[in-house]
């Protein structure tokens, strides 16, 4: 299987509830409402080393913490934090933590009442935290099944937001492709067009064009789904069409490619048994992980706007 995990360990600073502490000392009930009811919203955030300046560069930051608020706003969650506060508590927990390494940061709010009873009028605790992130997924050419698990529709756990309870749906769409021996999962929706995979977009590349579900295929509208676009059409002069698409133009399909901050840029070579193309990585989606990799890790002047640099120094103590 090629999905990791990775740890995050107690002896890192994070924050927790308005305060900076390490994540050892952050006590949770077991009665937290989000615990036992999904009633969490996160984030998954990157920050790039880039060895050659000695920096970590925070990708779209800002467009995280755009999201995170409107996943909050789904959840009634009100956090009494602007968004450049969001930004600034995370780079205050990056030069904290210094690593020098790739780095993932997990912002998440959460209905932290300890009381027994399913409803939304709850106070909510936010808590960051961050764990080192290499590859999250091998980018070489993933091997893929379309699921007999559909995709959570909008009018009942919206994939808009990033709700922690919608993960269960991801968890047993991966768990059973990953029994059959496959690396992931490809959702259809209720009505069986295209949606995403498990945490990441899908693009297709048919007829010299470059195709993606729409927002109106039950996907969370991935930042990198964004970045990709905006790059395809500035580097390599490719359109994207966001359209319905059908299971077999899959099949159909020239290359396909999944896009999210874990899975980065991966290639897929395989869907339900069936080369995609040639069933090598494409020649798109390897030009695209190598622009997405420059700009991404801060070494690349007309991305700039993308990442937030921060200088690494020691690593605080406390
Ligand atoms: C369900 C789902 N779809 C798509 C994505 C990709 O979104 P992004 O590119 O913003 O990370 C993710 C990852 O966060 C995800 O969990």
């Amino acid at each position: 299987m090629t999905r990791k995990a990775f740890t995050v360990s107690d002896s890192e600073w994070s924050y927790h509830d308005g305060e900076m502490m390490k994540v050892g000392d952050i006590r949770l009930s077991p009665a937290t409402h989000a615990l036992n009811y999904g009633t969490g919203v996160f984030e998954g955030i990157r920050a790039y080393w880039n060895e050659n300046k000695g920096t970590l560069q925070v990708l779209k930051m800002r467009e995280h913490y755009e999201r995170f608020e409107k996943s909050c706003n789904v959840l009634n969650i009100e956090l009494g934090l602007s968004v450049e506060e969001l930004c600034d508590i995370t780079l205050d927990i990056l030069k904290r933590n210094a690593p020098r390494e790739d780095t993932y940061v997990r912002p998440l709010a959460y209905k932290s009442a300890t009381s027994i009873g399913v409803k939304l009028e709850h106070p909510a605790t936010l808590s960051i935290f961050t764990a080192p992130m290499g590859d999250y997924v091998e980018l070489t050419g993933l091997r893929c099944a379309v699921s007999s698990w559909r995709r959570t529709p909008d009018n009942s756990i919206p994939a808009r937001a990033k709700l922690t309870g919608s993960y269960l749906n991801t968890a047993l769409a991966v768990d059973a492709a990953h029994k059959a021996g496959y690396d992931e999962a490809i959702f259809l929706t209720q009505e069986g067009f295209v949606s995403e995979a498990s945490a990441a977009n899908i693009f297709l590349l048919r007829k010299g064009k470059l195709l993606t579900p729409p927002p109106t295929a039950d996907i969370l509208e991935g930042i990198t789904r964004d970045a990709v676009m905006e790059m395809a059409k500035e580097e390599l002069g490719l359109e994207t069409e966001e359209r319905d698409i059908g299971r077999t133009e899959l099949y159909a399909s020239d290359e396909v490619f999944l896009t999210g901050t874990g899975f980065q840029i991966a290639p897929v070579v395989e869907i339900d048994d069936r080369k995609i193309g040639a069933g090598t990585v494409g020649e798109v989606a390897e030009n695209l992980q190598e622009l997405y990799f420059r700009a991404a890790r801060g070494e690349w002047d007309k991305y700039d706007s993308w990442t937030h640099p921060i200088e690494v120094a020691e690593r605080m103590a406390g």
